[in-house]
């Protein structure tokens, strides 16, 4: 006989298994599971904070700064800095060491490369005077295809580049929210009050129509009462990055879910896909900053759909396997279905009244290729761009060993220290996440030109 040993599912022993068993588990159970992961998440993330309590940005150095923010020679920039005083000398950790700076200080320095230097090297990034943010929405009904991961990593590069950027994490399982730190006691500081107050607004005008011919007004109970008085910045919070503020998410943002059908039902009239829109617009968010990313869970539900609905960019993440692919083709199709279910059931109505007909449309729709290992998938990834041509990105972003790596102080790229990782392995994962912003960037200057030439 071969002295191979067996493949470890044969030969278990009953009593041995019933010994490791342990005991049933009530629904109790969860609580103390659940408990447990609070407690080691906890002491995972006091590992990860600065003495203030919050996540701490690092500080840039001249290297990169130069290389990745604000692309001048060294010795020019030096020079720079010298004649001029009063911009951030930046601090070095030995004598006549590196400079380094806080990004907060990258932006002083680039508002003044902007100012005096070249108008063509655009170190200020494009942005139209008087047009509104940009909203990006980015979804797939798949789990874990990089949806959050593109998300924080394009509002970074964002940040870097210095636009004012708002992330609105629409996922109760709130990753989005743990990678900027966020705090979120309960669905009131996520969007969910923002929902009930738009459904507020719609009864009390369903209420007013109801007292003029007579009828009894539907009481608001406290929830919507309470949801009346929150306004979109009582819900933001800073993060550690300077220019990107937060909307977080928390477990209970799922009970929205279960809420809308509810008061949808109760005011058959109610546009619930306009809920976000139409708040985020009422107060002025759209003003305050440039870009906008909304994270969404994995599912098509009323979230996503609030989501999809606010977003003027929708991109789409997806791993170039036969899997993610049947299912992104899935995805689109259920986009498709819950849109125009939408539009039919509104136009209906418009038509009987002779209103204008309504749709929904997006400045730009792509699929991106996330997590991708070219040596094994180039075949599919070329077959995914034949069959989606312009709506599958150009770029196809990296498998990238760097965002596992980067542990739980540090996530992603940007936020990591160059000098812990070779030189090599770090402009590498940098570049291929630089391209995904920079296929990005060109959609969004793209849309903003566009409005800029119909205004
Ligand atoms: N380019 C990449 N290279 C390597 N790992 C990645 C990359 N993008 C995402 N991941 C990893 O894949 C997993 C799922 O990503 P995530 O962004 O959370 O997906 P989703 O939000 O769609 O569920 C995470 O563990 C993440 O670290
Ligand atoms: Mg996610």
């Amino acid at each position: 006989m071969s002295s191979t040993p067996l493949p470890p599912y044969f030969q278990i022993n009953p009593d041995q298994a019933l010994a490791d068993l342990g005991d049933p588990t009530t629904t109790g159970g969860f609580a103390a599971i659940a408990q447990a992961c609070a407690a080691g998440r906890d002491d995972l993330a006091g590992r990860g904070l600065s003495e203030d309590g919050g996540r701490k940005l690092r500080l840039f150095s001249t290297w990169e700064i130069t290389r990745y923010l604000i692309p001048v020679a060294q010795a020019h920039f030096r020079r720079v800095l010298k004649q001029n005083p009063d911009l951030p000398q930046g601090r070095s950790e030995t004598d006549g060491g590196a400079k380094w700076f806080s990004l907060d200080e990258v932006h002083r320095l680039r508002a003044h490369f902007g100012d005096t230097g070249s108008k063509a090297k655009g170190y200020i990034p494009y942005r139209p005077k008087g047009l509104p943010a940009k909203m990006v929405a980015v979804a797939n009904f798949k789990g874990g295809v990089g949806k959050t991961s593109t998300a924080a990593h394009l509002a970074m590069s964002a940040a870097l580049d210095g636009y004012k950027v708002l992330v609105i994490d629409l996922d109760s399982q709130a990753s989005m929210t743990s990678i900027f730190g966020g705090k979120v006691e309960d669905e009131w500081q996520t969007v969910f009050p923002l929902l009930a107050r738009h459904y507020a607004s719609h009864l009390q005008a369903d209420n007013q129509r109801r007292v003029d011919r007579d009828e009894a007004p539907v009481p608001l109970d406290d929830t919507l009462t309470e949801a009346l008085t929150i306004k979109t910045k009582d819900l933001v919070q800073p993060t550690h990055w300077p220019n990107i503020d937060l909307i977080g998410a928390q477990l209970n943002l799922y009970w929205a879910e279960f809420q809308v059908p509810v008061w949808r039902m109760q005011g058959r009239g109610w546009k619930l896909w306009d809920a976000l829109t139409d708040t985020l617009q009422a107060d002025g968010v759209l003003d305050d900053y440039d870009l906008i990313f909304i994270d969404t869970p994995p599912a098509l539900g009323y979230l996503t759909i609030n989501g999809l609905a606010a977003a003027d960019i929708l991109l789409v993440p997806v791993g170039a396997s036969f899997l993610e692919f049947d299912s992104t083709g899935r995805f689109f199709d259920m986009l498709h279905t819950t849109f125009n279910s939408i539009e039919e059931g509104e136009n209906l109505a418009a038509r009987a009244l002779g209103r204008e007909e309504m749709s929904f449309s997006w400045d730009a729709v792509r699929a991106v290729v996330t997590r991708y290992d070219g040596s094994q998938q180039a075949e599919l990834a070329g077959l995914m761009q034949a069959y989606l041509g312009k709506t599958l990105s150009p770029h196809r972003q990296d498998f990238t060993a760097l965002i596992g790596q980067a542990g739980e102080q540090v996530q992603g790229i940007y936020e990591a220290d160059y000098r812990d990782f070779n030189r090599e392995t770090y402009a590498r994962g940098r570049e291929t996440f630089d391209a995904t912003y920079a296929a990005f960037k060109t959609l969004l200057i793209g849309t903003w030109r566009r409005d800029e030439a119909n205004q």
